[in-house]
């Protein structure tokens, strides 16, 4: 008997992440704290709209008069609003970086990685380890071979800067780095500024391609401070790539709102590869999706909406920042989480302890011991706080 075509399939596991909404809201424990997939909450626990988003929403309803297609770019001025929001007002003059809409930072993402595939079947990408898990799966299917390197030292917690150089110093020149903007996603650890520049020394000298991921810009430690690193590798780097999201610094996370810029070596070769963003991404989505990009083009018009939105995400990092805060002040063995940025931090527990803070405590986090900092709000940080910090004192908690 012939076996029918979509019996050929094989079950897939859910994603690891997205199943842990489910779990934590089918937990009937007042007590329950989700502290799983990264999205921003208040004190009260809610992740609200962005007050200039709310506006921009309401200004675009009225004064939208159709909803014809915008083209596979998205945007246009969306994109050329973000530019400088990620390099820098200099950038704005500078025709050899390019750059489409995508939905979200996933499909800024992908589409990257789909680029790099087409220009070169055999292109590698060095990744450093841990990192956030559906990298993988995003690049790795477009084909791009994924080099693991050490990255974060999950036990000491400590970023393993020299292991990550010497694997780097192994790259061949075309080779891409993928880097992490800022926020880095899942330990919190982010490169200091003197790493930086090490690293974009590194890429100019072996003709290496960034590909920069920054899905947190505003969220560690300012909008421009977190994109400074961004900056020093894509000035150095004769190519790069940078994957950028709307999705937190917008708190838009449903609307799926990114860009994915790319530098090429001159302004010809940059119009070659816009070309290309443009017919693969009609491949894939034809178009991105609409209203996510229209209302942050709104806000990013209007200068009152613009400072409003920047004053919020100050109010949102500062937030963050406190919880780290608190959470370093509980426990010496806590402290590392006070110096680092961003929404996650990484507990130095095992996958089994991670199962038994979600039995005992209804706490939700992901297996890696990934915990979104700000997924804690004012009354749960000393209960989340306790229990980890029992947990960390069981003989077998790494
Ligand atoms: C996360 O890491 O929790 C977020 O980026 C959400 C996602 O898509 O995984």
């Amino acid at each position: 008997m012939t076996v029918k075509l979509l019996d050929r399939l094989e079950e897939q596991p859910a994603d690891a992440l997205l199943a842990l909404i489910a779990l934590a809201e089918a937990d009937p424990r007042p007590e329950k704290v989700d502290v799983g997939v990264g999205v921003y909450r208040d004190a009260a626990g809610n992740t609200p709209i962005l007050r200039a988003m709310k506006v921009a929403e309401r200004r675009l309803l009225e004064s939208q008069e159709t909803k014809a297609y915008l083209g596979s770019q998205g945007d246009v001025r969306f994109v050329e609003m973000i530019k400088p929001i990620v390099f820098g007002e200099a950038a704005l003059s500078d025709e050899r970086i390019v750059g489409v809409q995508t939905p979200g930072g996933c499909g800024a993402l992908r589409l990257g990685a789909e680029l790099i595939a087409k220009a070169d079947p055999q292109a590698r990408i060095f990744v450093g380890q841990p990192t956030w898990p559906n990298h993988q799966p995003l690049i790795g299917c477009a084909g791009v071979e994924m080099v693991d390197h050490p990255y974060y030292d999950k036990a000491n917690r400590a970023i393993l800067f020299d292991e990550m150089m010497d694997a780097l110093r192994k790259a061949r020149a075309g080779d891409l780095v993928l880097l992490h903007g800022s926020c880095h996603n899942p330990t919190g650890a982010d490169l200091d500024l003197d790493q930086w520049r090490a690293i974009a020394d590194l890429v100019a000298e072996r003709g290496l391609v960034p590909f920069v991921d920054i899905a947190y810009q505003g969220l560690g430690n300012g909008l421009e401070e977190d994109a400074a690193g961004t900056r020093l590798v894509v000035e150095a780097a004769e190519q790069a790539l940078v994957a950028q999201s709307c999705d937190k610094n917008f708190g838009i996370y449903r609307e799926r709102t990114g860009t994915l810029f790319v530098k090429g070596s001159s302004v010809r070769g940059a119009e070659i590869v816009l070309g290309n963003l443009v017919s693969l991404a009609r491949t894939m989505w034809s178009m991105p999706p609409d209203h996510g990009a229209a209302c942050v083009r709104i806000i990013l018009e209007d200068p009152e909406l613009r400072a409003d939105w920047r004053a919020e995400l100050e109010e949102m990092c500062a937030r963050i920042r406190t919880l780290r805060g608190r959470l370093a002040a509980f426990d010496p063995r806590l402290d590392y989480i006070g110096r680092q940025n961003g929404m996650f931090s990484m507990l130095p527990l095992s996958p089994d302890a991670v199962l038994a803070l979600r039995r005992s405590h209804g706490i939700y986090m992901a297996g890696s011991g990934r915990f979104n900092v700000v997924g804690l709000s004012d009354e749960s940080v000393d209960y989340f706080a306790a229990a980890v910090v029992e947990q960390m004192a069981e003989p077998a908690y790494a």
